[in-house]
């Protein structure tokens, strides 16, 4: 086989994937009314814009996004914000709980999914996860249940929904709340049910690379009337609707998602259906191209997952088995012309905030003397499938790779393959 591009060989692939984001002129439309109108935020429509219900016409763009993305994800209610970060803060917060009370995050997952809990003077307690699918693991969430834990949080990874089944189980078995860190989950599903409506509340992304997009923004999804209303408040400095511009409430924050990124996500929402089956195909058509492979394998797809949203497509590189890091495989994957990425470079307790414990005040607040001794370092030892997929295992392709054609997952499976023959050059 010829030499790898790393080594001056001609790569696999030179020409571009798809592009993220999409977009046309009807985003272009949209964004143009809005601008027009002069109306570019919630208040300009009345400061008492009802939760549910709004009509079509001279209506709020965020309110109307909120009813249209909690309809199409079965829920009842939707609070839409400036950021994924900002909605699992403020669903956190509006569960009322006390100073010191732990909620369990996996592992491996983006800072956000542990600092929302730190936010509200909460302790984070990680849990390792399955090295099928690299969700939360069921098996191991038990042992870390003390008598200070409240909830459970998923994150659905990748786009991949955790376990419901066996997670509601243990959180119903110990009264516990479920919450699921949805931002890489746009219209997946489990057992036929849409991620984010499994749980007391599910906290939705629209950063940059997310399956859809308007640059920033989040949502919260709920089923409670009165745990909405408290998160509707809390994106609306402690406000309450219906009730006089100057009268707070509740500590709160300004949130607030423009009228801008409503309106993109609105035609946005309209595009997720037949992404979301595009990707679906090529994912899964990649997975059978990797299974032919040695010393790399997909990771496995639940078969309750009956819609995937392939956020990230993620397979596992065996670093023992080829005797080369994975660092250097990917490095030659991206001059093959694939975007490869190595994803999270080391576990997410092993970051100086947590070594350091450098939260609120500068450590854990007041009324959390009984963590005094935790010590997030020794997560290292607990987690060691979060540990192996940072450090040797796994290797993460964009969500927009998935929207090419079939060639283009021939192209990236050629060229893993290749790197893989020649790795004797690296
Ligand atoms: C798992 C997870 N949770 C939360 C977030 C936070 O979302 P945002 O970037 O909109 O604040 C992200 C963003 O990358 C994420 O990957």
């Amino acid at each position: 086989m010829s030499t790898l591009a790393i080594k001056g060989g001609s790569p696999v692939r030179r020409k571009p994937f798809t592009e993220w984001p999409i977009f046309d002129e009807q985003e272009e439309a949209a964004l143009l009314k809005v601008f027009r109108s002069g109306k570019w935020w919630r208040f300009a429509f009345g400061q008492g814009v009802e939760l549910t219900e709004p009509e079509e016409g001279e209506h709020s763009q965020t309110a109307l996004f909120q009813k249209e993305f909690a309809e199409y994800h079965e829920c009842k209610y939707g609070i839409a914000a400036a950021n994924g970060t900002g909605t699992l803060e403020i669903g956190i917060r509006a569960m009322d709980l006390a100073v010191g009370d732990e909620i369990i995050v996996p592992a491996y997952t983006y800072v956000a999914s542990a600092t929302c809990v730190l936010q509200n003077n909460l302790v984070p307690i990680f849990v390792d996860v399955d090295p099928d699918t690299y969700n939360i693991d069921p098996e191991r969430i038990e042992q870390a249940i003390t008598d200070r834990t409240r909830a459970i949080m998923v994150v659905h990874f990748g786009g991949q929904p955790a376990d419901m089944d066996r997670i509601t189980a243990i959180a119903d078995k110990h009264n516990l709340a479920v919450i699921e860190d949805a931002a890489h989950a746009h219209g997946c599903e489990w057992k036929g049910k849409k991620a984010g409506s499994m749980s007391l509340f599910s906290s939705f992304s629209f950063q940059a690379a997310k399956n859809m997009t308007a640059g920033e923004g989040g949502i919260i999804l709920t089923d409670d009337e009165a745990f909405a209303a408290e998160c509707d408040s809390m994106v609306w400095s402690g406000r309450r609707t219906g009730r006089p511009w100057y009268e707070f409430h509740r500590l709160g924050w300004n949130y607030r998602m423009t009228e801008f990124q409503g309106a993109i996500l609105r035609v946005q929402l309209q595009r997720l259906e037949k992404q979301i089956l595009h990707r679906e195909r090529m994912g899964d058509y990649l997975s059978t191209l990797l299974d032919g492979l040695d010393g790399v394998s997909p990771l496995v797809r639940d078969e309750r997952t009956t819609r995937h949203g392939y956020h990230i497509y993620m397979f596992r590189y065996d670093e023992q088995a080829i005797g080369v890091p994975k660092e250097k495989f990917v490095d030659a994957l991206v001059a093959e012309g694939i975007p490869a990425f190595g994803g999270y470079t080391f576990g997410l307790y092993r970051n100086p905030m947590f070594l350091n414990k450098k939260f609120i005040n500068g450590g854990f607040p007041l009324g959390t003397e009984y963590h005094e001794d935790i010590d997030y370092a020794s997560f290292a030892e607990k987690c060691p499938v979060s540990e192996r997929a940072c450090n040797s295992e796994a290797v993460w392709l964009p969500q927009n790779l998935l929207l090419g054609n079939k060639k283009d997952m021939d192209d990236i499976a050629e060229a893993i393959e290749k790197v893989l023959k020649n790795k004797n050059e690296l």
